[in-house]
């Protein structure tokens, strides 16, 4: 017996053929006139009817074989058969392309496509993987609240108010990352959760407010220990899903090269096409654009050659510059090479009158400069010149097909611990404020923050950061130290840590881990352009679920228990 939804179904005068779906494909059935209740009941069927039926499965005859189809060589040949369930007609067909929000509105309905149903499971796979690895490397998959206390990681919090203690709030996890290191102190000196995590952020293609990260912590490990268990895992983890051997060991960079080389702390390693630093050779420049920044430590002229460009038109090339004034470069200043034979005179730009001859015939040589290149400028502070000329490089190398095929793993280590928010003027972590840095004198890193390195890690795959972690603060004195730098006075230290940092007190063990963005890894295997097709359920751009229409409003009642009072919106 087979059962399933009605995928398709086709009458050819007289003989009545069913495409009959369920989770793991279809099957042509074929209806026969001479059973004449039956074939009454099969011309009443309709698109996405539930039926169940039995019968003959039989070769399909020479000619009628579908090898597009698993099952193209067979049909089965229906003797019985009955409706479990009708269907309106839906909104969609699978084969149409039809709007995201009518998808996510009906999202049971979405989820019967073959394409997203095989991306709901590939994440079953891949979690599978994951957990078959842990579990064998004697991991303790352990739970950790979801109703909870403020979790440092950068985000808003979703706060969830307390009926019982009205005008208090817990906060959904941001990770389980305070809780998963208690669980170290504990002696649990391995650990992992499949775990959910709530951050209230601006939304991107592969930014969800509600994700799931496989979170790992280990005790009487230092970095290399973490990597290079963490490594196997994902080698097996592409094994078992797609069948794909990495070889070698992951490359390795440090935060400062991959943003010289890439302008990215998350290089996609497949393109081959780099910034160089140009700003020794415009110290001297007569253009200012150029001379200012090659003359501040802060910032830096860089570029980025394009081959074989010669019929780039005018009108892409101010694209590309308004491209970049997202990121906030003023301009893109560039140069063409017509016919590299001709030395200068084969060039053409708009600043080429700005630079004197030695110093074009240096970036000539630098750039080894040959006919059909265009050469790409950004003179900035670092940040903006790396944010700006790293995406360039990413949307010129999709652009122009310049992306290599194949899984391009690494590892970033070496990050700053803090970086300067300019903002609200003062330090704040890359990581998080548990991250261990590479010194080990608190009083050393309070006299320089500046400078400091943190045992921070991020794993990079295709230009996407799809892991993070390090080795861990266990010294109490250090976890306060870092606190002061980052502007969390004791008061406001023991408020929202203390019950943490007095854990640091009774004997932690050195420990660090590392967390996966889950759906950005499934997203990558199959694939997907946005994260959102990787979720059975998830939220729009706007943080709600169409589905479901949360969030929604409250009633009095409820809200009158909670002690909450709801002001309009001016
Ligand atoms: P981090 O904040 O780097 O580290 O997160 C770890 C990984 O989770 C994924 N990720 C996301 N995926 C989808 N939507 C989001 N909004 C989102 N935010 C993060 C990324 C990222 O690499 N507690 C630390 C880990 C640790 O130190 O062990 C943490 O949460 O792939
Ligand atoms: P301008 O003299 O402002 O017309 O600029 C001359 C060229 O330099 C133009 O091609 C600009 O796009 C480019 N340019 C201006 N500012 C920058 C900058 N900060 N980085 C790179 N190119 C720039």
């Amino acid at each position: 017996m087979v059962s399933g939804w009605v995928h398709r179904r086709r009458d050819h005068g007289g003989v009545i053929f069913i495409d009959l779906r369920d989770v793991s494909g279809i099957l042509q059935l074929v209806f026969d006139p001479e059973n004449q209740d039956l074939f009454s009941t099969a011309e009443k069927i309709r698109s996405e009817f539930v039926i169940s039926v039995t019968g003959i499965l039989r070769e399909r005859p020479q000619g009628t074989i579908n090898d597009q189809m698993k099952t193209g060589e067979v049909e089965l040949l229906v003797e019985k058969g009955e409706v479990l369930n009708i269907s309106k007609t839906p909104p969609f067909h699978h084969d149409e392309a039809t709007n995201e929000d009518i998808r996510l509105k009906y999202r049971y309905l979405d989820l019967r496509r073959e394409d997203m149903s095989n991306n709901i499971k590939v994440r079953h796979e891949v979690t599978k993987s994951l957990r078959d690895y842990l579990n064998k490397a004697s991991y303790f998959e352990i739970e950790t609240p979801i109703l909870t206390k403020a979790t440092p990681e950068g985000a808003r919090d979703y706060l969830v108010p307390s009926r019982t203690q009205q005008g208090n709030f817990f906060a959904l996890p941001q990770s389980p990352q305070l809780f998963k290191q208690l669980l170290m102190m504990s002696g649990f000196d391995r650990y992992y959760q499949i775990a959910r995590c709530f951050r209230d952020e601006d939304l991107r293609a592969d930014r969800q407010p509600e994700f799931t990260q496989l979170d790992v912590e280990m005790s009487f490990v230092d970095q290399e220990d973490v990597k290079s268990q963490m490594e196997s895992m994902v080698k097996e983890l592409f094994k078992s899903v797609l069948n794909i051997d990495f070889e070698n060991q992951f490359s390795q960079i440090t935060h400062a090269e991959a943003m010289e080389r890439f302008g990215s702390d998350s290089p996609h390693t497949g393109i081959d096409m780099e910034l160089i630093e140009v700003s020794d050779l415009m110290k001297e420049v007569e253009f200012k654009v150029f001379s200012g920044p090659a003359n501040d430590d802060d910032s830096r002229v860089a570029c980025l050659v394009l081959n074989d460009s010669s019929d780039m038109s005018r009108k892409q090339i101010d694209d590309y510059t308004d491209f970049v004034s997202n990121y906030g470069a003023k301009g893109l200043a560039y140069i063409r090479v017509n016919d590299i034979g001709k030395g200068i005179d084969g060039l053409q730009s708009p600043i080429l009158k700005f630079l004197n001859d030695s110093v074009i015939n240096q970036l000539i040589e630098r750039l080894s400069l040959g006919n059909g290149d265009t050469v790409f400028f950004g003179a900035d502070k670092k940040d903006i010149v790396n944010a700006s000329l790293g995406a360039l490089r990413v949307k010129m190398a999709e652009d122009f097909n310049l992306i290599k095929d194949g899984w391009f793993p690494l590892w970033v280590t070496d990050f700053p611990m803090f970086h300067w928010d300019e903002r609200e003027k003062r330090w704040s972590a890359e990581h998080h404020p548990f991250t261990s840095p590479i010194n080990s004198d608190p009083e050393e890193l309070k006299k320089n923050p500046k400078d400091a390195l943190s045992k921070g890690y991020d794993m990079v795959l295709n230009g996407h950061e799809i892991g993070g972690g390090s080795i861990r603060i266990h010294s109490e004195t250090m976890q306060q130290a870092v606190f002061s730098i980052l502007g969390i006075g004791e008061e406001e230290a023991s408020e929202k840590f203390g019950f943490f940092l007095e854990a640091l007190k009774y004997g932690c063990p050195p420990h660090g881990g590392i967390a996966f963005g889950i759906d950005r890894i499934v997203m990558l295997i199959t694939g997907s352009s946005s994260i959102r097709d990787v979720i059975a359920f998830p939220k729009t751009q706007t943080a709600s679920c169409l589905l479901t229409d949360a969030p929604s409003h409250a009633g009095k009642d409820q809200l009158n228990e909670l002690g909450i009072s709801v002001k309009k919106k001016n």
